[in-house]
């Protein structure tokens, strides 16, 4: 028997926890701030920013947004950005990606005042938690350890793999799990083997963005299979899968997340956590 592990309610534990904080800082006067950009119409990061900011209202964050137009110049974009990182009463950025294809995204994100880098994606702070000396941790990685932590699953010492190095998930993931202490192995689209791999994994962590990629004979018996991925399903109208083949893994593991519930909440409550520290800072 396996345990599904419930990201949704371990997302509200910690939303509960950064609710608590930020009264606490109210308290003092302070009053954590986020402002949200987003450029253009697309879909999914609509409701990425629509969450965010629902989270920031259930903790207590302020959040302020600016909705562009597709057609915004990357000037103008690095204008705000820098009015932004001068307002003293904001106290996170976050430039919801992907931007469109006119605005370089690098030019951005190098724009953002490393203090208030709430998604931890400035070269600073990737740097900064490269030498194992975090200010933020970055929000779908940091989830994960989360995850596994207070589901109280041991890191140190165990063989850990994560299929994807995308610096959102897949590269910070494994610099996380080696910070816990975990023997690491990255694997991507080049890894040989893959399934002999992956099936080696006391802890598995997939984000390769291809829905049901990891199946039943690519996972050990027992192992911990943490899914990132979130697609729709073709033809059906609502209906979310991940990048684990969930019904084929789920008997041989010994925890798995879900697709919906599991990862994805996790995301904004490391956000929230985030922007509490950026407000200390
Ligand atoms: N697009 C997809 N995920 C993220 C995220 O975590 N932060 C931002 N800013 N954009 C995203």
């Amino acid at each position: 028997m396996s345990t599904i592990i419930d990201g949704k309610k371990i997302a509200q534990e910690i939303k509960d926890e950064v609710k608590t904080e930020v009264l606490k800082l109210n308290d003092q006067n302070l009053f954590p701030a986020l402002a949200v950009i987003i450029v253009g119409d697309d879909a999914a990061s609509k409701i990425y920013v629509r969450d965010k900011k629902r989270a920031c209202e259930n903790t207590g964050i302020k959040s302020v947004s600016y909705e562009l137009p597709a057609d915004t110049t990357e000037n103008e974009l690095l204008h705000l950005v820098s009015r932004l990182n001068a307002d003293y009463k904001i106290h996170g950025i976050l430039v919801q990606l992907p931007l469109p294809q006119h605005i370089n995204e690098d030019n951005i994100l190098l724009a953002i005042d490393p203090k208030k880098d709430v998604d931890c994606f400035h070269p600073y702070n990737v740097g900064l938690l490269s030498v194992g000396k975090p200010q933020f941790l970055p929000g779908t990685p940091a989830g994960v350890i989360q995850l596994l932590k207070r589901s109280g699953i041991s890191i140190a010492g165990k063989n850990c793999v994560v299929v994807g190095r995308s610096n959102i998930v897949g590269k910070p993931m494994s610099a996380l799990l080696l910070a816990e202490n975990g023997t690491v192995t990255t694997c991507h689209s080049k890894t040989r083997n893959l399934g002999e791999v992956t099936k080696k994994a006391e802890i598995l962590v997939v984000a390769i963005r291809m829905p049901k990629f990891i199946t039943a004979d690519m996972v050990g018996e027992g192992a911990v299979v943490i899914d990132v991925g979130i697609h729709k399903i073709a033809g059906t109208k609502n209906k979310l899968c991940g990048d684990v083949d969930f019904d084929g893994v789920y008997e041989k593991t010994s925890y798995i997340t879900p697709v919906p519930g599991g990862v994805g909440p996790m995301t904004i409550a490391m956000l929230m956590q985030n922007c509490l520290k950026a407000a200390k800072l």
